[in-house]
């Protein structure tokens, strides 16, 4: 108040008294120009503050937590995971910026969360086939037509519940696909655990067993362990794991690949249920450590493998016609080597595609276009998708 007066003051002064003019003119443009810095100094100092908070906003990563998704300015991608995969509240891939780390453009901003409460902020909705409830999804008049609802599946047709995705409700619903089968909109394969690239040595003295199985179901729609009882009767197979009897062991379970590879000639990467496309960790593992993987599966695995690294159970018209060939690179030395010889060109990739992403990647991607799966189960189970029924000369 005092201030203002003073300024009214000096001009009512100005007016009147022109004798004292120059030393007033100049007292007055003093002051204005203090008051302009001033001012300025101030508006500095606040678009500075402001920027400090922008950077701040930037670092978001604690799991849901929306401060820094409010920054109007920027552009990020949010991934809502809607249910859990099976124990896993974050599809095992992790909350916030985590499952982008290894991205090749990080440029893009994506991030993850499993807070609901975002729904209406997310760009992508992710849906587990095997956690998915009709009673337990996003209200239908919150859903943006922008958004992708996504279906996710890392589990075999014969291991999906078929009956709910044919529901109306799941009609003309997702608009996205994220599972291993490689028609999907984002491919995904089980992540492999252990390192890949392992010292390869092998000591054929030492590595002087037939078969290893390590299984835990026991019972499957492969049929597997019949044509494995099959083969037992006709070489020696050791069953490792919750199927066997006990009498087979591995030292510790840390350990266990590596005790395998080392021991073994054959590992049995006998998946649960023939579909295609569908190969699980059974096959990474033994190839990882140096064991030849006897594959029976719904998959083409020429796609997957390069050739002579695996034998083919169903390329043989018997259970015997099988067994006879791995007793006969158990006597050939030379033949079986030759199963090696991709590792000249080759490694054990543990992470050969990275559905996280391509899905980041499709989602920041202006022209992808808007899609729309009429009836999912007819996707993931009909048509040319059908598994397989398992071969009456093998079980
Ligand atoms: C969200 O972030 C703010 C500030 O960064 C913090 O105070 C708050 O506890 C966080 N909330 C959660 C749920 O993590
Ligand atoms: C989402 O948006 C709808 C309006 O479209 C609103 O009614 C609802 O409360 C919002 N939900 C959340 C969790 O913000
Ligand atoms: C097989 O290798 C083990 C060492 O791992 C050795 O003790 C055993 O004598 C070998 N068996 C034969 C038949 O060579
Ligand atoms: C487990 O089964 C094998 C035959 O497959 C048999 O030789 C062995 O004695 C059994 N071991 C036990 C502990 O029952
Ligand atoms: C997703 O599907 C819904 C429902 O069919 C549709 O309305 C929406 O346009 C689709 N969005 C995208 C991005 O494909
Ligand atoms: C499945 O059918 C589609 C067309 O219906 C075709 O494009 C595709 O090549 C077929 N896939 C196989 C593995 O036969």
């Amino acid at each position: 108040m005092a201030f203002h007066r003073h300024w009214i003051a000096i001009q009512s002064s100005l007016s009147k008294q022109t004798g004292f003019s120059s030393k007033i003119v100049s007292y007055w443009l003093a002051s204005s120009f203090l008051i302009a810095i001033i001012f300025l100094y101030y508006l500095l100092l606040a678009f500075w503050d402001n920027k400090l908070l922008f950077r701040q906003n930037q670092q978001v990563v604690p799991i849901g937590n929306v401060s820094g998704l409010s920054a109007p300015c920027q552009r990020k991608i949010l991934i809502l995971y809607w249910t859990k995969y099976f124990t896993s509240v974050d599809f095992e891939y992790g909350l916030g910026r985590t499952p982008f780390a290894t991205c090749d453009d990080n440029r893009i901003v994506c991030l993850t969360t499993m807070d609901r409460g975002l729904v209406n902020e997310s760009d992508a909705v992710i849906f587990h086939s095997r956690d998915l409830r009709d009673n337990d999804l996003p209200p239908p008049g919150w859903r943006l037509p922008h958004q992708h609802y996504v279906f996710f599946n890392h589990e075999s047709p014969a291991h999906t519940d078929l009956n709910l995705l044919r529901r109306p409700v799941f009609w003309n619903y997702f608009n996205r696909t994220m599972t291993y089968r490689r028609d999907s909109d984002i491919v995904d394969l089980h992540p492999y655990e252990t390192s890949a690239s392992l010292p390869f040595q092998i000591d054929l003295k030492v590595k002087n067993k037939t078969v290893a199985w390590m299984v835990s179901n026991c019972k499957t729609d492969s049929r597997r362990e019949s044509l494995v009882s099959h083969l037992s009767l006709l070489i020696p197979v050791d069953v490792y794991g919750f199927c066997g009897n006990g009498s087979h062991q591995c030292p510790s379970r840390a350990d266990c690949d590596r005790f395998l590879g080392q021991n073994y000639r054959f590992y049995l990467s006998f998946e649960n249920s023939l579909c295609p496309d569908y190969i699980t960790e059974k096959l990474y593992r033994p190839l990882a450590h140096g064991v030849v993987p006897v594959v029976y599966g719904g998959s083409d695995y020429s796609f997957y493998l390069p050739a002579g690294s695996y034998v083919n159970a169903r390329d043989f018209d018997s259970p015997q016609s099988l067994a006879e060939y791995l007793e006969k690179l158990m006597l050939d030395d030379e033949l079986y080597l030759s199963y090696f010889r991709w590792r000249n060109r080759f490694t054990v990739d543990p992470k050969p595609v990275d559905g996280m992403c391509q899905l980041c990647r499709l989602l920041s991607d202006k022209k992808t276009e808007e899609k729309i799966y009429p009836d999912i189960a007819e996707w993931w189970h009909g048509g040319n998708h059908t598994c397989l029924t398992p071969p009456p000369s093998l079980v």
